[in-house]
């Protein structure tokens, strides 16, 4: 009769999530809106540390998948965080909503950073290695969880410019996934998502070559700063763009970047029209370790 309170029957409470409770978190600011859930920083009155609370917009918290969306998130999450180059969890909130706790990173997302500042080509390779490092933690795992929503947004940088990879809110487990399909695969960002989801005619179940292409993505936006497929209208004509074979642009890769050579052609392995073209993170890893060495 100890067990926690939770009004959302939907939701199984896993004894294993430390529980926090939501009326103590000081809300200061909202840090990001998704499709479904808001992230705000927050202070705890125990903690030094600030946090960031992921909680259902309030419009959304009467319907229960989205909730179970949040939880599945939480889980993996708390598996995922054993690797230092994903956002730990640190615990849970049940009442009166159910939110996901994390620690406040101080330099927020990749995304903004690199339109915000001209970072050193050093750290950037550094946290393109990270983000490997972090990728290949979650493909070891059995069973192996998929991101399937990697890019620069969801990258997270702590006060010393270590990479934290967030947002699990669209990840997959390999084993037993739903067929993720067709035309939009539901939520994901149509220019990280690869050329094989948008074939009406297959029903793919995602695989680890899903998060290597959106890393290819990613590649390129830490080398240009821009958003890809900025010149393309609408949604439809970028899917129909990649189906056919077009990418990111090459030309917009400074030439003056070190290891250009290695960097360009890893993007482009990474975005192979065949997935079994597309290297493993294992092998992402290895490249850009060396990328590294030569220019730290
Ligand atoms: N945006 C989303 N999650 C965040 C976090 N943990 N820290 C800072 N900004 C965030």
């Amino acid at each position: 009769e100890d067990e926690p309170q939770n009004r959302y029957p939907s939701v199984t409470v896993d004894r294993r999530f430390p529980i926090i409770s939501y009326e103590r978190l000081e809300k200061q600011s909202i840090l990001g809106r998704g499709g479904f859930a808001d992230v705000m920083k927050a202070r705890h009155p125990d903690w030094r540390q600030e946090v960031a609370v992921k909680c259902l917009q309030a419009g959304k918290i009467e319907d229960g998948r989205e909730q179970e969306v949040l939880y599945s998130e939480a889980r993996k999450l708390k598996l995922a965080s054993k690797s230092d180059h994903v956002i730990t969890l640190l615990g849970v909130c049940l009442e009166p909503l159910f939110a996901i706790v994390m620690p406040y990173m101080e330099n927020g997302s990749l995304a903004r950073l690199l339109r915000d500042v001209d970072v050193p080509w050093a750290l950037r390779w550094r946290m393109a290695h990270e983000i490997s490092l972090g990728m290949t933690f979650l493909h070891c795992q059995d069973p192996q969880i998929l991101h399937c929503d990697l890019k620069a947004e969801n990258v997270l940088l702590d006060g010393d410019f270590h990479v934290k990879i967030s947002d699990f809110g669209l990840s997959k487990w390999k084993a037993g996934s739903r067929v993720l399909t067709k035309t939009s695969p539901e939520g994901c960002t149509v220019t990280h998502v690869p050329p094989e989801y948008f074939d009406i005619d297959l029903e793919l179940v995602p695989n680890e070559k899903f998060d290597v292409y959106s890393f290819g993505v990613l590649l390129w936006e830490i080398a240009t700063r821009t958003e890809p497929y900025k010149n393309v209208v609408n949604t439809a004509l970028i899917r129909l763009a990649v189906t056919t074979g077009q990418r990111p642009n090459m030309a917009l890769v400074p030439t003056d970047l070190p290891e250009v050579d290695t960097v360009s052609q890893l993007m482009q392995r990474c975005w192979s029209q065949d997935p079994e073209d597309r290297p493993s993170f294992q092998e992402c890893e290895d490249d850009l370790r060396a990328v590294n060495n030569k220019t730290s």
